[in-house]
């Protein structure tokens, strides 16, 4: 187990990757991300997303066009959808499918890859259809994954002092 500074670092240095490399990413690597994302918390461990990983290039090229900000799902040899099962946990369905996208982007991150969080929240039926998801599995992102082909800077962050209160909301 890496010391907490390292960890706290590796966290600060995730960026979002819009650009990748065309080289395709082994299976095998895919299926670690998705095993390291299963243990993301759950409300009550339902645990109540399923991994859609999409290789196709064409179907790709589909999903890079839900929106004007999808572009990256293209050029990423792998898209992963998240889809979360509204029924399983009605009230947190949305946390817990971002908690696991999370940890996909950070198991990504840890094994030299790069990620984009794609939204596909005012796409759902369209997504669904495209990936043939029954109506009651909503696409709570899409990851784009890939080797990165940019290097980014961090994007600004908010002061922390801007954003913490003690005890009670101080706005
Ligand atoms: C819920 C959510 C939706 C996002 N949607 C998109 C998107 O559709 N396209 C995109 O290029 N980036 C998207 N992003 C990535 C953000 O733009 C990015 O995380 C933010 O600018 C901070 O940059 P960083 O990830 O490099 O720290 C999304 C991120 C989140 C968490």
């Amino acid at each position: 187990m890496s010391s907490p500074n390292v960890f706290l670092e590796f966290l600060k240095s995730r960026r979002s990757i819009r650009k990748f490399k065309p080289q395709e990413v082994p299976l095998e690597t895919v299926n670690r991300i998705l095993d390291a994302a299963r243990y993301a918390p759950s409300a009550g461990n339902r645990q109540p997303w399923t991994f859609i990983v999409v290789l196709n290039k064409e179907v790709r090229g589909v999903l890079a066009k839900i929106h004007a900000w999808a572009f990256p799902l293209e050029g990423a040899p792998v898209n992963i959808v998240v889809a979360c099962n509204k029924d399983a946990s009605p009230h947190s369905f949305q946390v817990d499918c971002a908690n696991a996208a999370m940890y996909i982007m950070l198991a990504a991150h840890a094994l030299g890859l790069g990620t984009v969080w794609i939204q596909s929240l005012r796409n759902i039926s369209e997504v669904q259809r495209i990936v043939k998801l029954p109506e009651n599995h909503v696409p709570v992102a899409i990851i784009a994954l890939g080797y990165p082909d940019e290097s980014p800077g961090p994007r600004p962050r908010k002061d922390l002092s801007e954003i913490t209160c003690i005890d009670e909301f101080c706005k």
